[in-house]
């Protein structure tokens, strides 16, 4: 038999994918095959998150984590934090009191410190490592107006590095974000990382999502992201990577951000199978971003998929529901798609 992903890319970077309850719970057993076969590194799709991990304030729920923490150890995988820090998917409470007021910035900073201290420490030398920030600087290069941010201001990043590092010393730490070969959000990204080093921070590396598409971002654009992030002195990964081959959502054709876009013929042209032609051009793309990967496999420490098979891809939900994509290595009955063996072929 051929290599496997995991085979290939052993001395260039860990490859890693995302897992939800179905496959922690080896409830999805073709996707659970394919997961200890295929990767040696996890991150949880959703249950890592703080509406799930503490959906009411100093209530935790543990179940699905510790079971997604004990499926890496088991299969001696290394095991990714996602996500302690994000405006998305933190439970409402976080951010008010019982009259539903803005709490003051000492509060929210100590919801912070507790929730980051708790989860942290319970997986304390078993996560390798953490998203302790996700998507704090818009495309643009500037801040996000998160609650976070209004709150307490820039220094919650800082200070989530703080609490994170406090908990738990030696795992990793990382900035996540998404678009992040945009310039202008590149270099925003690279101020705010120089700053919390500056401030003493331990952040060990940057993840680049990358959630692509086939004719966006340009992989020259990728590359400077990789060497300008390299520059800093941290790590750079690869987080949540797909490429989406459905049209891009064009402003024109939805309304604002957070609602939802139409959907149509044209928006979902492939719902009954991806033509030929479009899985070659899917192959080229994921061959090319590979081949870039392993150029820079010095700077490069890892390659997460965000999803098992198509069926998983939380891509044929957003931003448009109802949407058939292909964007992952196995198609929707776990078989790899026709390409994986030239990225197997590229090491
Ligand atoms: C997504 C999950 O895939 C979905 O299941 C969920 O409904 C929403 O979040 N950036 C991130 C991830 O950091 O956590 C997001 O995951 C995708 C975008």
């Amino acid at each position: 038999d051929s290599l496997t992903l995991k085979e290939a890319f052993k001395d260039k970077f860990f490859i890693g994918t995302a897992l939800n309850l179905d496959q922690i719970w080896e409830r999805d057993i073709k996707a659970v095959a394919v997961v200890k076969k295929q990767f040696n590194s996890i991150v949880a799709e959703n249950c890592m998150k703080s509406m799930f991990l503490q959906p009411q304030e100093g209530q935790f729920y543990f179940k699905d984590a510790d079971r997604f923490v004990a499926f890496g150890e088991q299969n001696k995988m290394q095991v990714i934090g996602h996500t302690l820090i994000w405006h998305s998917q933190t439970p409402a409470w976080f951010f008010v009191d019982k009259k539903g007021k803005d709490v003051p910035r000492e509060v929210l900073i100590e919801r912070m410190r507790k929730h980051i201290q708790t989860v942290v420490s319970r997986y304390k030398g078993r996560v390798f490592g953490w998203d302790v920030v996700n998507e704090a600087i818009l495309d643009n290069g500037e801040w996000r107006k998160s609650k976070f941010y209004q709150i307490i201001g820039p220094e919650f990043i800082q200070l989530a590095f703080q609490f994170a590092h406090e908990a738990d010393p030696n795992a990793e730490l990382y900035y996540n974000d998404y678009s992040t070969a945009i310039p202008e959000k590149r270099k925003g990204i690279m101020a705010m990382v120089q700053q919390v080093k500056a401030a003493g921070g331990h952040i060990s590396g940057v993840g680049m999502q990358e959630h692509n598409a086939l004719d966006n971002p340009s992989l020259e654009e990728v590359e400077k992201t990789i060497l300008g992030f390299a520059d800093l002195g941290v790590k750079v990964m690869v987080t949540e990577m797909d490429i989406s081959v459905l049209p891009h959502v064009r402003p024109n054709m939805g309304a604002e951000i957070g609602e939802r876009y139409a959907y149509s013929k044209e928006t979902n042209p492939y719902e009954k199978g991806l033509p030929p032609g479009k899985m070659a051009e899917l192959g080229k793309r994921y061959v090319a971003f590979f081949n870039l990967y392993l150029k820079h496999q010095d700077k490069i420490s890892r390659v997460t998929l965000w999803g098992v098979g198509d069926g998983d891809s939380w891509k044929n939900g957003w931003p448009i529901p109802g949407r058939t994509d292909y964007p992952l290595l196995f198609d929707r009955h776990y078989q790899p798609k026709p390409f994986v063996k030239d990225i197997i072929a590229l090491t």
